[in-house]
């Protein structure tokens, strides 16, 4: 349970990055709260949530930051990425167009951030299968050319949520 006095080991500032509208914001909900909204707004400006977890007997707290998608509403972009050692670069299984600008979102990334951050590319709402628009073996090879971590999630099913948050703090740790 909660520990008010918990010591913690580690601070890890973690960042969400990619197109309007495809989960960042309720992959966060989903894993510091275990909630979700299915009339999530946009982001404005910048929000960050924190979750704390034991990592190998480590208390590690996760600063996940997240910022909006769309360009008018977005952050000073070297505030946001500095200090940052892990990132979610969030893509739509269902549209398209999100995939095909990760690229440019992983240029933005490794302009700012440290060169050793890790990075995990996420394709959400898999629940949606049905409009599946980005095959799992087109993103696993764009991931593996990138030298990114790759996983599917849904943060409406919280599938594979935990997972690719939790693969992220360990590989930093
Ligand atoms: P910006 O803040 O504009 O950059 O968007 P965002 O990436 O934060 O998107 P947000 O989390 O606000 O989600 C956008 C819409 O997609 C909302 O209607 C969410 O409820 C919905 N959504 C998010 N994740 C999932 C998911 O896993 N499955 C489904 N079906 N819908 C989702
Ligand atoms: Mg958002």
């Amino acid at each position: 349970g909660a520990n008010l006095n918990q010591k913690i080991d580690y601070v890890f500032k973690i960042v969400l990055i990619g197109d309007s509208s495809v989960g960042k914001s309720q992959l966060l909900a989903r894993f510091s709260r275990n909630e979700f909204s299915l009339d999530s707004k946009a982001t404005i400006g910048v929000e960050f949530q924190t979750r704390t977890v034991v990592i190998d007997h480590k208390t590690v707290k996760a600063q996940i930051w997240d910022t909006a998608g769309q360009e008018r509403y977005r952050a000073v972009t070297s505030a946001y990425y500095r200090g940052a050692v892990g990132a979610m670069l969030v893509y739509d299984i269902t549209k398209r167009q999100s995939f095909d600008h990760v690229a440019r979102w992983l240029e933005e990334l490794r302009g700012h951030a440290d060169k050793n951050i890790v990075i995990m590319l996420v394709g959400n709402k898999t629940d949606l299968e049905s409009l599946r628009d980005v095959s799992t073996d087109d993103a696993k090879e764009f991931a593996q050319k990138e030298n990114l971590y790759f996983m599917e999630t849904s943060a409406l099913e919280a599938t594979n949520v935990e997972p690719a948050f939790i693969t992220v703090l360990t590989e930093i740790y």
